[in-house]
């Protein structure tokens, strides 16, 4: 049966005539409706950019009204928006003798749902803000869930990746997390983070500026052996085929193990590999299996183009010390012993103490959160300095998320303790040279962690930051401490996790240094001429 609709008398056909257009409300709609000609038009009355009033729009002769607040235009044959981004809602239409009648049933809610997400993808394409707010309470007032609107968009990021996972991804994780807590805020605070989410994902996006699809074709069978070669081998190709047979299957958590063993293979990305390896399947947790191939591939992308840190000459004794590793070392150093201390004598140190992971783990974050307390944070303001001295808080913040991240994926596979304390090595004996041991810092000890989590977090749903990366760490750092204090709160490392995070969160940040890019640059451009 078709729908009979809900008409309702608007206004007259003498008294349109007589003014051309009019505002009348009609059961909370305000509807505005303009006669061009022989035709008569009814739409909302509130532009769909930011509700200003379209009845003081221009209507041209073919039918095609401009907001004169941005110039966006509407034309109201079609229902296109010409100019601008979201639709415009159009009202039917009827002459009943000399009445004008609206329709004015709203569409159903699987309709409406399907236009909000259709404008999310727009929104994502032009990573325009405020619009992926509107669509996504447009998509939630039509009864869909948000986090329904957020799969969409990781399909949306997914083939635009060309280096596949990003801190977005990995940071999506713990937005969820933090939205979880939300439940008694307004609606408006629990659709932060899902904008944040998606906001981050459709810069990454743009950044990356193409399309970079998976390959093509399904291995026979899973076998995680030759995943790990084939990631080994960069090839992302058979990476992929074998993954997708590993999905197909749903043999997640032998899916799982392999990439985590791969993500540890080698001290690769700067240590991004393991993060992101965890934070994709607790992702994957919170979105479902729908979203495996949009977070999975990805992820196995990652890991195949990840750079392989360790082969550069500063980390290079990575291979002999993992080789040397026999699990039986009891030497337990000190935090104190990682001050001052090279990367090659940083390794020594962790195999000595290798058979006592649980003890050396203690060690080593207190050691990297020390590091972390004393950072010198001229480092981020100097401009004379080589690019390998360009060191900044994310260099220090990653030796904490990286350890906890290794904690997570060690329990699971105590074999791959050896990989991921050594490679905590490396950034403790890279970054023992941005350190001052002589600044003061004891104005950055925390009596209440709570208190300063729920200062953190709450800054955050209105950071303030233009782009996303700096708040993201802040946040993946902060769940990160969150997780190891309350898995652990007498544990040693405990008060300075708690003072590195309270100086990182409450330090001035400076996110661009365009004379030290100059300064570099120069002298790069002069070294090879
Ligand atoms: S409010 Fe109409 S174009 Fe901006």
């Amino acid at each position: 049966m078709t729908n009979p609709g809900n008409w309702v008398v608007a206004t007259s056909l003498e008294e349109l005539s007589a003014k051309h257009k009019t505002v009348v409300k009609r059961q909370g709609k305000q509807i505005l409706l303009w006669q061009v000609g022989d035709e008569i038009f009814a739409c909302a009355n509130r532009c769909p950019h930011e509700g200003y009033p379209l009845s003081e729009g221009k209507m041209s002769q073919d039918c095609v009204l401009t907001c004169n607040w941005h110039n966006w235009k509407f034309d109201l044959k079609s229902g296109e928006t010409l100019m601008g981004g979201d639709t415009l809602r159009l009202f039917p239409v009827r002459i009943e003798g000399d009445r004008i009648e609206v329709d004015i049933t709203d569409p159903p809610s699987d309709a409406v749902q399907a236009k909000a997400l259709n404008g999310l993808a727009e929104a994502f394409d032009d990573h325009d803000y405020t619009r992926i707010a509107r669509e996504l309470f447009r998509y939630e007032r039509a009864d869909g869930d948000p986090l329904d609107a957020l799969k969409a968009a990781f399909g949306l990021a997914r083939d635009r990746l060309e280096y596949g996972t990003t801190h977005a991804h990995a940071g999506a994780a713990d937005w969820l997390t933090l939205r979880r807590e939300l439940e008694n805020r307004s609606e408006a605070d629990r659709l932060v983070p899902v904008m944040e989410i998606i906001g981050h994902l459709s810069w990454d996006s743009l950044m990356d500026h193409g399309n970079y699809p998976y390959p093509e074709g399904i291995a026979g069978r899973f076998d995680e052996a030759a995943l790990e070669a084939t990631i080994e081998d960069e090839d992302e190709k058979t990476a992929i085929a074998i993954a997708r047979r590993a999905l197909q299957d749903g043999d997640l958590s032998r899916l799982r193990a392999s990439l985590e063993r791969a993500s540890l293979q080698h001290y690769q990305d700067f240590g991004h590999s393991p993060i992101f390896c965890d934070k994709s399947f607790e992702l994957l947790e919170s979105l479902g299996g729908s979203s495996a191939d949009n977070l999975i591939l990805p992820l196995v992308r990652s890991l195949c183009m990840g750079t392989r840190e360790d082969l550069i000459p500063e980390f290079r004794d990575y291979a002999g010390a993992l080789s040397s590793w026999d699990g039986n070392g009891a030497d337990v150093p000190k935090p104190e012993d990682f001050r001052n201390t090279g990367v090659k004598a940083c390794f020594e140190k962790i195999v000595n103490a290798g058979g006592r992971t649980d003890a050396l783990y203690d060690v080593l974050m207190q050691a990297a959160c020390e590091q972390m307390l004393h950072y010198d944070a001229g480092f981020r303001t100097r401009i004379d300095r080589p690019v390998q001295d360009n060191i900044d808080w994310l260099d220090f913040t990653h030796a904490i998320t990286h350890l906890n991240a290794v904690r997570k994926i060690a329990e699971r596979q105590p074999d791959l303790w050896a990989n991921g304390l050594l490679q905590t090595g490396c950034y403790l004996g890279r970054n023992a040279n941005y350190v001052d041991w002589d600044q003061p810092v004891g104005q950055w000890g925390v009596d209440n962690a709570d208190a300063l989590f729920d200062a953190i977090f709450e800054r955050l749903l209105d950071h303030g930051e233009p782009v996303y990366i700096f708040p993201v760490h802040m946040l993946k750092l902060s769940i990160a401490v969150r997780e190891e204090i309350r898995l652990r709160p007498d544990a040693p490392f405990v008060p300075a996790l708690l003072a590195a995070l309270n100086r990182f969160v409450n330090e001035p940040v400076k996110r661009k240094h365009a004379r030290r890019v100059a300064n570099q640059a120069q002298k790069f451009v002069e070294a090879q001429a």
